[in-house]
Parts: C-alpha cells; sequence; structure tokens
C-alpha cells in the first residue's frame, strides 16, 4: 500500500470509530457575539453570561446530548454531567479535548477546537453550571 493509501486509511478507521456510537457527526458551534477564549485559559472565564449560557444550551444539543441525555439527564450511557462541581473547570476541558480512549475503543470522541472552539467548549460549562443536580 502507497503511504497515501494507508494514511487515508488509518483516517478511516478512526473517523469510523469516533462515530461509532452515534450517526451524526458533530456539528460546528456558532459562537457569535462571544469573544474568543485562549488555549492557556483553564477556568471558566464566561460563568453566570448569558449570552454564553444560550450558546452553550444549543452546542451541548448540537453534540453532546446524544450521549449525556437532553437536559444533561444522562440515561445512563455516559456520566451525568450535572454533578460536575465548581473548579471541574480544567478537567471538563482535558475530558472534551481528549475524549474517552481506552485499549482503542472510543467511549467518548475528542472534540477539537474546530468543532468545539474555546469559546464554545465554556460555553457549554457555563451552561451546565446553570443546571440543577437533579430535579
Ligand atoms: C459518543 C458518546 C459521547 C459524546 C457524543 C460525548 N460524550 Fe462525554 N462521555 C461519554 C462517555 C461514555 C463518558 C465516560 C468516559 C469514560 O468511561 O471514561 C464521557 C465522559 C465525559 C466527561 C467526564 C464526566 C465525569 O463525570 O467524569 C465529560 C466532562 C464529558 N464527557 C463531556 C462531554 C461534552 C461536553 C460533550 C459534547 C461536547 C460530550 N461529552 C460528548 C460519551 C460521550
Amino acid at each position: 500500500m502507497s503511504i497515501i493509501k494507508k494514511t487515508t486509511c488509518v483516517l478511516l478507521t478512526v473517523t469510523t470509530l469516533a462515530f461509532s456510537h452515534g450517526d451524526m457527526a458533530p456539528q460546528k458551534v456558532d459562537t457569535q457575539g462571544l469573544p474568543e477564549v485562549k488555549d492557556d485559559v483553564f477556568k471558566n472565564p464566561f460563568s453566570g453570561n448569558k449570552l454564553a449560557i444560550e450558546v452553550g444550551a444549543t452546542a451541548f444539543n448540537q453534540n453532546c446530548a446524544r450521549c449525556h441525555g437532553l437536559e444533561a439527564k444522562s440515561g445512563g450511557i455516559a456520566p451525568d454531567l450535572r454533578l460536575l462541581t465548581d473548579g471541574d473547570d480544567e478537567y471538563f476541558l482535558g475530558m472534551v479535548r481528549g475524549g474517552a480512549v481506552r485499549n482503542g475503543n472510543v467511549y467518548m470522541p475528542p472534540f477539537p477546537d474546530d468543532i468545539i472552539p474555546n469559546s464554545a467548549l465554556w460555553a457549554i460549562y457555563s451552561w451546565l453550571e446553570t443546571l440543577p443536580e437533579e430535579d
């Protein structure tokens, strides 16, 4: 196999694995109106920001709800994100960027910057912060 064919093959396999849990491709988040956030920010800069909370709700529905549940009420497939606490900011950042991949199994795909820019990532966290921990 040529190197190009090999690369394509690997990429296809990775893509297939990443989306094998659902057929919805990740959707780029519209962050219009939110300022950009740099990569070296490890604490939510948008806590309580009304626009961020709205953007976050949409971004969550587009990219996370299919596993973590509508309103983040997990149906048991993935952890209940309402239980994240203050101070989980950096952990949240790491999970979204890195996903959860163990022994080649993709439990959660990583979400790169071109799908979920930093501002959208923190918008999602801001929205999660507004949710009650349980009903
Ligand atoms: C394909 C299903 C899937 C999608 C889509 C998904 N996740 Fe996950 N997520 C999981 C699973 C499964 C875990 C548990 C991973 C493990 O077993 O280590 C997880 C874990 C997490 C955790 C750690 C929770 C904890 O309590 O430790 C965070 C934070 C998280 N996801 C955020 C997100 C966000 C934000 C999105 C959307 C941008 C998202 N996830 C999209 C399946 C998914």
